[in-house]
């Protein structure tokens, strides 16, 4: 391999920041209208009224559409749903079908014009009436009347209830606390957009701004009642997801004004709607009790979360790192849910370990403070060498060297394990980390390699790139695969009707797709290395096929380079203006990897488990390390300098991969200083509307990141070796900085996120 690790740019770099990329709100149609969403303003019950002639008769109006006389969508049915690859609706909720509110923000109607400025300000004069029943907007209120979840996501919710009362009463050492987290918002840098263009009665082109071309173009088509193959799903360019990019609303709204005005139409969320409309980050209560011997070894671990959620079983699984990190004899991981009118929780870069870390490795600093050991040499004591649930052995782990390596990469050895010991002028200095981890996944894909008699290659596949460097990658293993220059690749992605991809999402799609890339070069190689050696013409005349060498665009004699045919003299030999070859493989790492007879076709492939999880747990891991400065007079807390050490199996591109843990680690940045968005508990409204009060770091918040991979192959993901890097990066890094501001001084701050008002 010659390009695979290397740091090379985006291939969609240049694209990117020339504006040539295109998104999907700048997918303008001739006879374009504009669709604007009205909200509902009451947390919970009934719209008992709209009134439009006002509105009709704005400048522009082309139609309002309520329940009232919006297009009948199929009905939620989830064993339907689930066979026709339609389960993940980010809200269990069809729009505009009734009169019924479930949250302050939900759509209630939409009003489409001949220009945005038009339907928005018409939208804002729709008169509605409301029959307002009594709403639960505060989770502390609830949480008496929440309920135990017996399944989370198909894996038993409540592991072990109670039964870790006893030894932890029986430890020598124990420490438990409550930590807390609050709701945070996705805000990806490009809103979400769709254009929705009609070709004909039952075909539609959603341009949509997605993680899951096939995902949307699945479930649009359950609830439009058409053919996924007559929904196409465009999105060659995604400007960031992180789990609020599924199937929102807003897509099956747009589709439903497109037919109703038989005009292509767009509609692109405000920001103000994307603290509601696409998900959020739900808040939880966490309470994390530990015990350990005299010797520091843990006897039991219990981590229990309060949150809740709306409209979906999902709510956030914090405890989902407890259940993989540190040997213990016992551990206890429960939840409790209530129930909220609010916006639908739903998947947020590392839906559970971000804000369980935040609890779990702050409990684990809080353990190893109490015994006066540590925090690096407590978590090595009782590190976990095989997954301690399952017993099964790690596909691959190295975490004890990301500890070892972190601390020697940040001067761990000169800090100080009492609090208040350091400082700088004003500020108090302090040093934390913890441990980060995420699961290793991967599903069934399939990829499309073609060759023209130029010499050009085209990688195909559904995949999307949501700003991971999925374009560059791609082009890196094609090129090694097929020795063929990285200049001359060309990776085509983000459209339903290309070769079946799993969503970017669960960080996957490099353990996913990377494979199939991979075997669909080696069947184009073996076609041509098959015409060459039957063609007295070629150099290659009568050689074995399978003893070829390749590289430089040229099959050749292994040993002998000089003895050489070209791709392109192939081809056009046998007069072929292209060949092409797809492979679909499945997520196993050994013989059987690959499907004959290629399923190329964007048929739906079920998610299918890696067949090796009955032997192998795959989990990535890693070490944060973060130094504060705190403002001893005003309680401001900077991160002065941070180290990440990842443990994520080969990697693919060294540049690409560190930028995606840069990113997890700003993301971390933020949930542990500053985002939060706060609710009305009277109208159940997020109060917090927009970037300039959801606040996010900006440059100055960010320190210099160091970040170092251990880079070892994962023997069992895949024969390639790599894991997906989109979601550890986050996590871990909000306990780190919390249990650097204890070690400056001395206060242990146990809420999300750390703001001065807490320190001072
Ligand atoms: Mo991620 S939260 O699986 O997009």
């Amino acid at each position: 391999m010659s390009e695979t690790g290397k740091p090379i740019s985006r291939i969609d770099g240049r694209m990117k920041v020339t504006g040539k990329a295109t998104y999907a709100a700048e997918f303008n149609q001739p006879g374009m209208a504009y669709a604007f969403p009205v909200r509902s303003t009451i947390a919970k019950g009934s719209v008992t009224g709209i009134d439009d002639a006002v509105v009709k008769k704005e400048p522009g109006v082309l139609a309002v559409i309520s329940y009232k006389n919006a297009l009948k969508l199929k009905p939620l049915d989830m064993a339907a749903q689930m066979k026709a690859g339609a389960a993940f609706l980010g809200e269990n909720l069809v729009p505009l079908q009734d009169n019924k509110i479930r949250y302050t923000g939900q759509f209630i109607a939409v009003v489409v014009a001949e220009s945005y400025e038009q339907a928005r300000a018409a939208a804002y004069k729709l008169k509605i009436s409301y029959a307002i029943e009594k709403a639960a907007t505060d989770l502390k209120t609830e949480l008496p009347k929440s309920t135990k979840p017996k399944v989370f996501m198909g894996e038993e919710a409540q592991l072990n209830t109670g039964r870790t009362a006893a030894p932890l009463a029986a430890s020598p050492h124990r420490i438990s606390h409550t930590y807390s987290t609050p709701v945070e918002n996705h805000h990806p840098m490009e809103p979400h957009a769709t254009v929705a263009v009609w070709e004909g009665a039952d075909k539609l082109t959603l341009y949509d701004s997605t993680q899951g071309v096939q995902l949307t173009s699945n479930i649009a088509a359950y609830f439009l009642g058409l053919k996924p193959e007559n929904v196409r799903v465009v999105a060659p360019f995604v400007g960031g997801g992180f789990g609020s990019k599924g199937l929102w609303l807003h897509t099956l709204l747009v589709a439903m004004a497109a037919k109703a005005t038989n005009r292509p139409v767009k509609l692109a969320l405000t920001r103000q709607m994307m603290q509601t409309n696409v998900g959020h980050r739900a808040a939880t209560i966490q309470e994390v009790a530990m015990g350990t011997d005299e010797t520091g070894k843990l006897t039991a671990i219990r981590h229990h979360t309060s949150s809740y959620n709306n409209l979906t079983q999902f709510f956030e699984p914090s405890g989902k790192q407890t259940k993989v990190l540190y040997e213990a004899p016992l551990r206890e991981i429960t939840y409790n849910v209530a129930a909220l009118n609010r916006g639908t929780p739903t998947f947020m870069r590392a839906p559970g370990e971000a804000p369980g870390t935040f609890a779990l490795e702050s409990a684990i600093d809080e353990m190893a403070y109490e015994l006066k050991i540590d925090p690096v040499e407590f978590r090595v004591m009782n590190h976990a060498a095989k997954e301690p649930i399952t017993g099964h052995e790690y596909s691959s782990i190295n975490l004890v060297d990301c500890y070892r390596i972190g601390a020697e990469r940040f001067g761990w050895s000169s800090r100080k394990m009492e609090p208040r010991q350091t400082s700088k002028g004003r500020y108090l200095v302090g040093h934390g980390m913890a441990t980060a981890t995420y699961p290793g996944g991967r599903s069934a894909a399939s990829v499309n390699v073609q060759i023209n008699d130029k010499g050009e290659v085209t990688v195909l596949t559904a995949s999307i790139d949501i700003g991971t460097g999925t374009y560059t990658v791609l082009a890196q293993t094609a090129s090694d695969a097929l020795g063929v220059p990285v200049e001359q690749i060309q990776v085509k992605i983000g459209d339903s009707a290309l070769p079946p991809s799993p969503l970017a999402g669960g960080s996957q799609t490099t353990a996913s797709i990377h494979p199939a890339a991979m075997e669909a070069c080696k069947l184009l190689r073996k076609d041509l290395a098959r015409l060459a050696v039957a063609d007295p013409a070629s150099a290659l005349n009568g050689r074995n096929p399978d003893e070829l060498g390749f590289a430089d665009g040229k099959l050749f004699i292994t040993g002998n380079e000089k003895q050489s045919d070209t791709y392109i003299d192939i081809l056009k030999r046998a007069r072929k203006t292209m060949m092409e070859a797809c492979a679909t493989t499945l997520p196993v790492s050994g013989a059987g990897l690959t499907v004959p007879g290629a399923l190329c076709t964007p048929a739906n492939i079920p998610a299918e488990q890696n067949s090796d999880i009955k032997q192998y747990a795959f989990h990535s891991f890693g070490a944060q390390f973060a130094e504060v400065w705190v403002d001893q007079d005003l309680g401001t807390i900077r991160v002065k300098r941070f180290t990440s050490v990842q443990d994520v199996g080969l990697i693919m591109n060294e540049k690409t991969a560190r930028s995606q843990v840069i990113g997890g680690v700003i993301f971390g940045i933020g949930a542990a200083l500053m985002e939060a968005t706060e609710y009305d508990k009277r109208w159940g409204n997020p109060v917090v509307r927009t970037l300039a009060d959801y606040h996010v770091p900006v440059n100055l918040d960010v320190p210099a990141i160091d970040v170092h991979f251990i880079g070892k192959p994962d023997p069992h993901i895949s024969p390639i070796g790599a894991r997906g890097i989109g979601e550890i990066g986050i996590t871990g890094v909000s306990a780190a900085i919390a249990n650097a501001v204890f070690n400056a001084t001395g206060k242990r701050l146990r809420d999300l996120p750390l703001t001065p008002d807490k320190l001072v």
